[in-house]
């Protein structure tokens, strides 16, 4: 399976020939000046809670494709009344859509839509099928409810985590998120888009490897197969 890093917490992949988006912040991201949030193929977009960082460029996105939004039920009703269609979740809860299973997961943070509006608790994904299974964690602390994780889920592929630090757990929390987990195959996400979540890359990789971790630190609009 080929996922795209489109910057910030943001990526591309698809699921049985269906095209799913994570939260999309683009055109908010100098770092992501390089893409076109008008070219980007949607049947569902997954939003992991109300932050502009994470949801900026979803309408337009929903207005050129007219994909579902799968997020907390308060985040989908925000999208409906707007004329856009969605699946509304909340944490814990699982569904089977036509790419797969989601499962959302406990996430420690925040959450507040762009116009104050209540962005409901925030959430994580694992989305699998016959062929996948991986954690999309969202913005969170490490937590110890990643230890549940791998009790009701199949083994993780990988997991997309942060390590940018400040607003959510930083690279340094990888190791025991990687024990929590039972999977060390990580993707990094939420580092570099503002000045207190950047990251030294040679220092990440070598405290990667030092601990035996398989973390991708990927360019935005690079691809890996994973
Ligand atoms: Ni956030
Ligand atoms: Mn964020």
């Amino acid at each position: 399976m080929k996922i795209t890093y489109l910057g910030h917490s943001c990526f591309s992949f698809q699921l049985k020939g269906k095209d799913i988006i994570v939260d999309p912040f683009i055109s908010g991201n100098p770092l992501a000046k390089d893409i076109d949030p008008d070219q980007i193929p949607a049947d569902y977009i997954l939003i992991t809670h109300g932050h502009e960082d994470h949801i900026l460029d979803a309408e337009r996105i929903l207005k050129r494709t007219d994909a579902t939004v799968i997020s907390s039920f308060e985040i989908v009703s925000w999208f409906n009344e707007k004329g856009y269609k969605g699946h509304p979740m909340n944490t814990g809860g699982s569904y089977d859509f036509e790419f797969g299973n989601v499962r959302t997961t406990h996430a420690v943070h925040s959450s507040v839509l762009p116009d104050g509006s209540y962005g409901a608790n925030p959430m994580g994904f694992v989305l699998q099928n016959d062929e996948h299974c991986f954690y999309i964690s969202g913005d969170t602390a490490l937590t110890m409810d990643m230890k549940l994780i791998p009790r009701v889920c199949p083994p993780l592929d990988f997991a997309i985590l942060p390590i940018g630090d400040n607003f959510t757990m930083g690279y340094k929390d990888i190791p025991i998120a990687v024990e929590f987990l039972k999977c060390n195959r990580i993707i990094g996400c939420h580092f570099d888009t503002f000045d207190v979540i950047k990251i030294d890359r040679e220092k990440v990789t070598e405290f990667f490897n030092k601990n035996g971790i398989d973390g991708k630190i990927l360019d935005v609009g690079e691809s890996v197969e994973m």
